[in-house]
């Protein structure tokens, strides 16, 4: 969904990491305009961001570069959100007092589009009082917080004050136009694919890449909901802002895990694929060739149904299954959403989906039977979080 972002710039260090995210938004095809402090210029140049935007880059209050002078007004309104990274202490502690003495202040104070800042200081500066106080009235002013995180600083120490990396502030981003329709849920999901050891070196997996669980993930902490996540084996990074995620290797290992992570939830979504069978001769050392050349003999045993398992508990969270089929798509699926006993199933084609950053998909309920258009994971993601969100909504019955 092509946003316009508003990104302010102020003067920091990190400002160098904020070329790569106007880079990486226009990526996601953003359009994105740059406002940067008179600091933050003696740190990177104006024209980068330029270059990098493709927009004229705006620094003083009474920048003529927009014709009419109003370039707080003109340039907040046309804006869908403004993000400012790195926000300093300074900047921060302006906008917490409603302070409006540059462009990027006056900015902030007269947008009508929610506002995120990125903080990058060092950690006295973090700690210090003042700026955690002002940190507070920016929650308190519904401003959203990104970060810091901890680490390496660029002045030698060490501690809470690094600004996020560019590609975690673009995936924090969206949260900030997604509707919150999972607000207050607990959700847990499982992602990617399993692996079943046959000896210390050798196992049994399969071709989930986990992009779609990934992507579930994150739709649903956009939507507002507290996600906690457990992964097998995993192509993707794991998103920033989960409430925990962990990893299970074996199918045995993530039924494990996910009943232990089960209280409290109140939505379960099983996208992982898991291993039906484990082997049951599994060895402690390499297997070697034999001098006669017989191959070993694998047997194999029933690992437990996670899905099932979870939604057969007589206090269930709302479960959410997914049918991975290499034929007869539609009628499988139907059968597998009445056995495993799950509101929600999402049936998909394994030649369309495994190991791709799309899919398409078909959403299964008592009510309904829709079909998604093939589309990215991530738009596939958000269309499964709506509809969750309507069949929870009507169990509810509101
Ligand atoms: N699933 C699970 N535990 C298993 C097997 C599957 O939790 N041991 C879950 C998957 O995460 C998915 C759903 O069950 O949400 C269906 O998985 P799928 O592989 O499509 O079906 P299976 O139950 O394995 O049946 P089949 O292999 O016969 O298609």
């Amino acid at each position: 969904m092509r946003k316009h972002i508003l990104l302010g710039i102020s003067g920091g260090i990190a400002a160098y990491k904020s070329g790569e995210l106007v880079r990486l938004l226009k990526k996601q095809g953003h359009e994105v305009s740059v406002v940067m402090t008179r600091s933050a210029a003696e740190f990177v140049a104006p024209a980068t961001f330029q270059a990098l935007s493709g927009n004229p880059v705006l620094l003083d209050t009474h920048d003529n570069a927009l014709g009419n002078g109003m370039a707080h007004i003109n340039q907040t309104r046309a804006a869908d959100v403004m993000l400012i990274a790195p926000a300093t202490a300074n900047t921060i502690a302006k906008i917490a007092g409603g302070v409006a003495d540059n462009l990027l202040t006056t900015q902030a104070a007269a947008r009508t589009c929610p506002l995120a800042v990125a903080p990058a200081m060092n950690v006295a500066m973090w700690n210090n009082p003042a700026n955690q106080r002002n940190i507070r009235q920016l929650c308190a002013d519904g401003v959203a917080v990104f970060g810091p995180a901890a680490g390496e600083q660029a002045c030698g120490e060490i501690g809470q004050g690094r600004m996020l990396e560019a590609v975690e502030l673009a995936d924090l981003l969206p949260d900030l136009w997604t509707p919150k329709s999972l607000q207050n849920k607990k959700v847990l999901i499982t992602a990617g694919g399993t692996f079943e050891s046959i000896d210390p070196v050798r196992g049994i997996t399969n071709l989930s890449s986990g992009q779609m669980g990934i992507a579930l993930a994150r739709a649903c902490r956009a939507a507002g909901a507290e996600v906690s996540l457990v992964y097998g084996q995993i192509q993707s990074a794991i998103p920033i802002g989960l409430h925990r995620s962990e990893q299970a290797i074996s199918a045995q290992q993530m039924y494990d895990a996910v009943h232990r992570l089960l209280s409290g939830q109140d939505v379960f979504i099983s996208v992982a694929a898991v291993a039906d069978y484990r082997v049951k001769n599994a060895q402690e050392h390499k297997i070697k060739k034999t001098a006669s050349g017989s191959p070993p003999v694998i047997e194999l045993t029933e690992n437990p149904d996670i899905l099932a398992s979870v939604a057969a508990l007589p206090n269930a969270p709302f479960c959410v299954g997914f049918a991975a089929e290499s034929q007869n798509v539609l009628a499988f699926a139907r059968e597998k959403r009445i056995r495993k006993n799950v509101p929600l199933l999402v049936a998909n084609n394994t030649a369309l989906a495994m190991g791709q950053s799309t899919n398409q998909v078909i959403l299964l309920s008592d009510d309904a039977e829709t079909e998604l258009p093939l589309m990215s994971k991530t738009d596939t993601a958000a269309a499964i979080v709506q509809e969750l969100a309507r069949l929870l909504a009507r169990t509810k019955g509101v």
